[in-house]
């Protein structure tokens, strides 16, 4: 069955089943507590915790879900991967284990002409945890799965949460067994090879800090019972594929293997399709049983994740996410160069990855070039880190080699791993060719400390400090129904207030507070649109609020100081948001999305959305870009901008199925809310974004545009600020102001400015030449005045002088000159400079050369007196000194130094 079935018999049987389909969310999810999707799970948090309404009661969807915690495993064993597809069903608060149990079963088992996955009964199996025996009894109701084939197993295997806080529960999962020649009998608990997990069933009923022994996931960790007794299944497509497809791995499926001949075109090594025998059974592999197979696999593999994390918005960094993306591309890199080949891969591999999933995943190939162009500018840029590491390893390799050691210094290594990226285990292969090891504990410590640094700074307080109270808030207020899109004034009542940390009562004057309401106008930082500003007055007291966020999903909090009297909880509240500010951030809002839809048509369609930020008076805007905009593209930009802004077209703004959004061809930006409706703004037929933010009701109302600054704020990302309406004006009138002072000085009407500017700086060059000329006249003048006041040594002769105001080139064109006269004989000659440091030159005849005296051995005696050292070989040799003042004696100095060798 191909995979593309298998997707869609998995989400018409369970539409038939009543779910609402829903399109994949974003590999970036909503939640500041993970980095990346790792369960289709993921969006519905909210819903399974209580926080928010589903859209529907039960979901299905095909969910894009990234792991590293196997990374390890990829392209050892027949099944780890790093990126997957998860097909889930979802019930929330609806059926649970039976339906749950009777579904999986009867999607498995009917056959592929009735729409179902045709898995043989006979040869599935089931576990359920340890004393789960409602789930043991409903697989002997609900399947014909004997009680010989459902095995137990504890909170290690059967016992499900992201890892992190939330929702947890235990867990069923359905097992297929491949045949005796994939491994021994007895089951899953007895091997995971041969008898392989497909579909994991959970039974969320729990909600877990987060903090226990990650091994036994939230068992002991459990901190609350969900409201509802809910079901998140999830089962690996391309594991569905391997055993339907009936190949010996996941790579061998439809979805991969054309990934893997890519790896083969590229690196001319074949791909054998074996397993090393230790890596098969190892769950801990040691890559010293690697194959040239192990690294095709790791090159096919870490590219499908490298293309969809792009595609939803992930670019290379040192940190979080972005780490993960350069350790993938880094990873497939290295697995290229130790196949042998130098070949660029990342162009030919994301090409592969898109031409066979990008019908499946439109976004491939929407946001295909950026694809491309990001993984091989990362790929380039590692290249360029391998060449500099590897001149690194050898100095270092030499410094323990050169001490008469064996041990590499663990610092070192943990620089070139830390600083420039340079794998680990490449240093230990490098230098064990050279005799010398790496103390893998004492590297291990230093990545220890490094990870502890990390942890730290990203610990985020907003978030972290204040999840419970905020959750007491949500009880006392509800989901906050926000009516700024219509209003900047509404009256409420103060469902819950929070001073310092915790809810409070009554909060006093002078003190920091923030405030949940059941209603509010105030608009909570998001989509790059930051949070509003204003007042909010009780019958007792005011606030002045400085900032608005939304730290959970339907919970809007102002934060602020009371400003006046006191303010306590239950009191009625009239909201009046900042109008000027407000005023100004819509006209942002919408010259983003102006600057968004323009930069795209000017530049190409890469340029997407990276990142804004929307502030009163100005905002950003960033975007993946490979070079700078030059001024004349940026002239262009702004020029473009203007115009539609001046062609005062509606900003059109809707609510739509998200779907439906989607279709009609919105820029669905990277992180946007996962929701049944969207909101999408339309701009003529330039602009269509899903959007929460505010916007003005036309674009005359922005007034004007103009931009500050564009420049590069990371690899291949970059960053233009800009202004609009009233700010964008003052901007504009201090240059002009500018502008008329330069003109006034310059004496010409603005215009003419620019180039009577050229003219005059064209003028200052001129006659810096004149004078440099006139100073070299004025010193080869004095040649005949030197020329004749030579020592006479026998036949020889000695000039020596100090001339004012030379420079080095007519220093030493007097002293060649001079030489030239004498025939045989020394010129000495000095200066002091303008600095006052002193400078001396003598030149010699060759003859003197050729009986053995240098210039530098002449001159080094004067040298002395002005406090410096003559360098030089042969017939012309200088020197510096600090001590301009006595630049005369040196001369003389120097010069009886010649007639004695002379003499
Ligand atoms: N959330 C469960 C998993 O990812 C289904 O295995």
């Amino acid at each position: 069955m191909q995979t593309s079935q298998i997707r869609s018999s998995f989400l018409e049987f369970f539409q038939s089943q009543d779910h609402r389909l829903l399109p994949s969310a974003s590999l970036i999810p909503q939640d500041p507590t993970l980095l990346l999707t790792v369960a289709g799970m993921v969006p519905f948090k909210p819903y399974f915790l209580g926080e928010a309404d589903p859209p529907a009661k039960r979901i299905a969807t095909v969910q894009k879900v990234a792991r590293t915690v196997d990374i390890d495993n990829v392209g050892r064993t027949t099944r780890h991967l790093t990126f997957f597809e998860m097909l889930g069903n979802f019930s929330f608060g609806d059926y649970f284990k039976r339906e749950a149990i009777r579904w999986a079963w009867q999607l498995s088992t009917t056959p592929a002409d009735e729409g179902g996955w045709g898995f043989d009964p006979d040869r599935l199996w089931a576990t359920v945890y340890t004393d789960d025996d409602e789930a043991e009894q409903l697989w002997l109701d609900e399947t014909d799965i004997p009680a010989s084939r459902i095995q137990r197993r504890d909170a290690n295997d059967n016992y499900w949460s992201t890892g992190g806080s939330g929702p947890c529960g235990p867990c069923s999962e359905i097992f297929y067994d491949r045949g005796p020649e994939h491994g021994p009998d007895g089951g899953p608990i007895v091997d995971e090879s041969r008898f392989l997990e497909f579909w994991n069933l959970v039974f969320m009923q729990f909600e877990t800090a987060g903090n226990g022994d990650p091994k036994l996931k939230g068992s002991d960790d459990i901190v609350g019972t969900l409201p509802a007794q809910n079901v998140d299944t999830g089962s690996g497509l391309e594991r569905v594929a391997m055993l339907l497809q009936d190949v010996p791995t996941v790579f061998d499926t439809d979805v991969f293997r054309p990934m893997i001949d890519r790896a083969v075109d590229l690196s001319g090594v074949a791909y054998t399709g074996t397993f090393s025998a230790a890596h098969v059974a190892d769950e801990d592999p040691d890559p010293a049983d690697d194959t040239t197979d192990t690294w095709l696999r790791v090159i096919g593999e870490h590219a499908r994740s490298t293309a969809f994390l792009i595609s939803d918005g992930v670019l290379p960094s040192n940190e979080g996410r972005g780490y993960i993306l350069r350790r993938l591309i880094r990873r497939a890199v290295l697995s290229a160069r130790k196949l042998g080949t130098d070949q660029r891969i990342m162009t030919p591999m994301m090409e592969s990855v898109i031409e066979t999933l990008g019908d499946a995943w439109g976004d491939l190939k929407t946001q295909g070039n950026l694809i491309t162009k990001v993984a091989q500018a990362e790929e380039d840029a590692f290249s360029r880190t391998l060449s500099t590491g590897l001149v690194m390893l050898d100095e270092a390799v030499q410094a323990t080699t050169a001490g008469g050691g064996t041990a590499l210094d663990p610092e070192a290594a943990f620089t070139l791993h830390d600083t420039y990226g340079f794998p680990v285990d490449l240093t230990v292969e490098i230098a064990r060719e050279k005799g010398v090891t790496l103390d893998r504990d004492a590297f291990a410590e230093h990545m220890e400390a490094q990870r502890q640094r990390a942890r730290a700074a990203t610990k985020s307080d907003r978030q972290a400090a204040s999840t419970d109270v905020y959750k007491e808030a949500f009880q006392a207020a509800g989901t906050t129904t926000f009516t700024g899109y219509s209003r900047e004034r509404d009256e409420s009542s103060v469902a819950a207030l929070i001073h310092d940390g915790a809810i409070a009562e009554r909060v006093q004057e002078g003190q920091n507070v923030q405030v949940v309401l059941p209603r509010t106008p105030f608009y909570a930082e998001g989509g790059g649109q930051l949070g509003d500003h204003g007042t909010i007055a009780t019958p007792t007291g005011r606030i002045q609020v400085t900032d608005t966020t939304a730290p959970a999903d339907g919970l809007i909090v102002h934060h602020g100081t009371v400003v006046a009297g006191e303010v306590a909880s239950g009191t009625d509240a009239e909201l009046v948001v900042d109008h000027a500010r407000r005023a100004s951030i819509r006209r942002g809002h919408t010259a983003t999305h102006i600057l968004h839809a323009t930069l795209k048509e000017m530049v190409g369609d890469h340029a997407a959305q990276a990142g804004s930020a929307i502030d009163a008076g100005h905002f950003r805007f960033d975007f993946p870009h490979f070079e700078s905009i030059s001024r004349d593209q940026l002239g262009e930009l702004e020029g473009l901008v203007n115009d539609r802004i001046a062609d005062n077209p509606e900003v059109v703004t809707r609510e739509m199925d998200q779907q439906a959004a989607r279709e009609a061809g919105a820029t669905a930006l990277f992180g946007e809310k996962y929701g049944d409706t969207v909101r999408v703004v339309t701009i003529e037929d330039y602009s269509m974004e899903l959007c929460g933010g505010t916007h003005v009701g036309s674009t005359g109302e922005v007034g004007l545009f103009t931009v500050l600054s564009e420049g590069s704020i990371a690899n291949n990302v970059r960053r233009i600020e800009a202004v609009t309406g009233p700010e964008a004006f003052g901007h504009l009138a201090k240059e002009r102001l500018i502008a008329e002072q330069v003109a006034q000085i310059l004496k010409v009407p603005t215009a003419e400015a620019p180039a009577r500017v050229e003219e005059l700086l064209g003028r200052v060059r001129d006659i810096e030449k004149q004078l440099a000329r006139a100073r070299q006249d004025a010193v080869l003048a004095q040649a005949d005045v030197l020329a004749e006041s030579a020592r006479v040594i026998g036949d020889a002769k000695v000039v020596a002088g100090v001339v004012d105001g030379a420079d080095h080139d007519a220093l030493r064109a007097l002293a060649l000159d001079l030489r030239n006269r004498i025939g045989r004989g020394a010129v000495i000659l000095g200066t002091a400079k303008a600095d006052g440091k002193a400078q001396m030159l003598a030149a010699l005849s060759a003859d003197l050369v050729e009986a053995g005296t240098n210039a530098a051995d002449v001159l080094r005696p004067g040298a002395t007196v002005v406090g410096g050292g003559a360098g030089g070989k042969g017939d012309v040799a200088q020197a510096g000194g600090k001590d301009g003042g006595k630049i005369a004696e040196a001369v003389r100095v120097a010069a009886d130094e010649a007639a004695a060798r002379l003499a």
